[in-house]
């Protein structure tokens, strides 16, 4: 989605913008622009595709001053090009704006303006917000101040903006509904930023603005208010990360870097939630008798999010016995779900920021259901509307495609699940010890995943070339071949789809031929499922299929029937995901490499998809 910064103080702001915006490149872009206040003037540059065609114009003519803001634009309005590039502008030029969200009622506030005699240049909602401030401030606002307060009681939707006025030195104005917005705290500098890895190098300190709060920032000193104009004590944050989390550390990718982080982020979940005596710690701020008396659980989420809520459903099914529904946030927010006040709702959130995720949030609430989250993201508006949550604690993620966020969920899955069964007897401590001994093995087998990239490699470049794939797994890891195929589609652009192989032959048996790679997850299990498994690759073998199995060291009825093999290490069957899924994210990894796609930024896709 879109980026936002800004920045006050003593240096040269459009450096520092660029820098912020490069480090926000990750979130998705199609063009990029920056606004600088200079000696009683705004000057700006615009520029379509990546930020280097807008840091070739900066370096042939500078734009100097010490207070700016800069955009990266994800279009949704108005297809990419210059003029719909952000900052906008008011009719006069004294109003720049950049924003991230949706302004809904645009077209209605556009008419208005139209008819007052506003010329709009883009096709954008965006371009209505300075349009609308200079109006405000035509009709009587008395300060630009009570001109944006005046224009956002107007908006309806959802905004982070950044907001500069010719007239207005060394002052940058911001506000937030919907989409986030952070306030870096700098030595007599200060920042804002939709993410807080844009600002990460330059501050250790920062304010979350809320939803319906602005602020006014100088160089020494920020003004936090309600668009109400009521005074806010503002909570200053200590951030938790340092900027070499968010740097790529000698990777080719961050995506890379990230596959290689996950054994550390899960042997970190589990120091942290589990002690020496076996107790798990979920910090769900409920009492043990609440989840002896939990009769429902509802968990929302979007993308591999989605994946990893699937994963959980059948984890606590499976050992606690509760009712556990999963489902999409975007579905599940219009439709009628039939959820009472004692069902627990569980959103999963990478960002926290996920639009559908939070609506589901909201209308849970409004239903009066306890909502414990699953986030990585401290400070997020997931993390702020929910009653507790449990940090995946992953660092930022940076590459688009989700990788050690989804296993850190499914971490945290496997806690929860094993701290409720201990809670509600369905487990004795005894047994909660052995699955905490076989969950500890997990970190160790991801790594040992990781060592065989060489030979995973070798796999994803020989059949990187199809127009498509098809991923099969049950039981457990049916949401390992959803996951292992939408990682595919994301970065290499190879169609890809993922079933449940008990499907197969309800219809996409009909797609099987030797031009189909058909990635099989066949891990040994304790149960019939393997067997099942090993019928479908069957079927697949007899119709000529390319098979590619994810299989246990040391199987031997897989190498007779499977062209290449991807043995991993033998964990018990409940947490053979989190070893598997690996696998793929490297198998996507490297087709995606072969096919010579921008594997960090993928086309079209933003990292935190704020709008709906
Ligand atoms: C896929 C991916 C997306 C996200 C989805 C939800 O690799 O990253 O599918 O999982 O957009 O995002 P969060 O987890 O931030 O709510």
């Amino acid at each position: 989605m879109c980026g936002v910064v800004g920045y006050i103080g003593s240096k040269e702001a459009a450096p520092i913008l660029i820098d912020g915006l490069q480090r926000l490149e990750y979130r998705g872009y199609d063009s990029a622009g920056i606004a600088v206040l200079n000696g009683g003037k705004i000057v700006s540059d615009k520029e379509m595709g990546r930020l280097a065609n807008l840091e070739k114009l900066l370096a042939k003519a500078p734009l100097a001053g010490s207070c700016g803001i800069g955009h990266t634009r994800w279009a949704t309005h108005g297809a990419p090009s210059q003029l719909n590039s952000h900052p906008h502008f008011s009719s006069d030029g004294a109003i720049a704006v950049v924003h991230n969200g949706i302004i809904e009622n645009y077209a209605e506030l556009r008419n208005e303006l139209a008819a007052k005699g506003h010329r709009f240049l883009s096709e954008t909602d965006t371009e209505t917000v300075p349009h609308l401030i200079e109006q405000e401030l035509k009709e009587g606002a008395a300060s630009p101040i009570e001109a944006v307060q005046r224009a956002l009681k107007k908006l309806r939707g959802a905004y982070a903006l950044g907001i500069l006025f010719r007239d207005a030195p060394d002052t940058v104005y911001c506000a937030r509904l919907g989409s986030p917005l952070i306030i870096g705290l700098g030595e007599k500098e200060n920042f804002i930023a939709s993410d807080v890895p844009a600002i990460i190098n330059r501050i250790s300190k920062a304010i979350y603005l809320n939803d319906g709060e602005m602020a006014v920032l100088r160089a020494d000193s920020v003004e936090v208010c309600t668009i109400e104009g009521e005074a806010v004590e503002p909570e200053v944050k200590e951030i938790s990360f340092k900027a070499e989390d968010a740097e790529h550390a000698g990777f080719e990718t961050f995506m890379l870097k990230e596959i290689h982080e996950q054994p550390r982020v899960l042997r970190a979940l589990l120091e942290k939630h589990v002690s020496a005596d076996g107790t798990i710690e979920i910090g769900s701020g409920l009492s043990p008798d609440y989840f002896r008396k939990l009769r429902r659980i509802m968990i929302v989420s979007c993308g591999t999010a989605y994946h990893a809520g699937m994963y959980g459903k059948l984890l606590l099914e499976n050992l606690t016995g509760i009712a556990v529904e999963t489902d999409l946030a975007s579905e599940f927010r219009y439709r009628d779900p039939k959820i009472d006040p004692g069902t627990l709702v569980i959103p999963v959130s990478q960002s926290g920021e996920t639009a559908d995720t939070l609506a589901s949030i909201r209308m849970a609430k409004d239903w009066g259901c306890k909502i414990f989250s699953i986030c990585n993201v401290e400070g997020s508006s997931v993390v702020r509307e929910s009653d507790a949550t449990f940090f995946t604690n992953c660092g930022p993620e940076i590459g688009v495609a989700s990788t050690k966020a989804y296993t850190a969920q499914q971490m945290a899955f496997a806690l929860f699940a094993l701290y409720i069964a201990g809670v509600r007897g369905n487990l004795t401590p005894e047994q909660v010890k052995d699955y905490l001994d076989d969950l500890h093995e997990v970190p160790d087998a991801v790594h040992y995943v990781i060592q065989k990239k060489e030979e995973i490699r070798v796999i994803g470049e020989k059949h990187h070339d199809g127009p498509s794939s098809l991923y099969l797994g049950r039981k457990f890891n049916f949401p390992t071949a959803l996951e292992g195929a939408l990682k595919n589609k994301e970065i290499s652009y190879q169609h890809a789809e993922g079933y449940a192989a008990g499907e197969m032959k309800h219809g996409p048996i009909a797609l099987i031929s030797e031009a189909l790679p058909v990635i099989c997850i066949c891990t040994k299990t304790a149960d019939e499922v393997y067997e099942k498994m090993l019928s479908n690759i069957k079927e697949v073998e007899a119709r000529n299929g390319r098979i590619i199995a994810v299989a246990t060291e040391g199987d031997t009825e897989i190498p007779k029937l499977a062209g290449d093999i991807i043995y991993v290490p033998e964990v018990r069957d409940e947490f053979t995901p989190m070893v598997n899924v690996v696998a793929l994210q490297l198998l996507a990894y490297y087709a995606a490499r072969a096919r010579g796609t921008d594997i960090d930024k993928p086309r079209n896709l933003a990292k935190s998809v704020t709008v709906e």
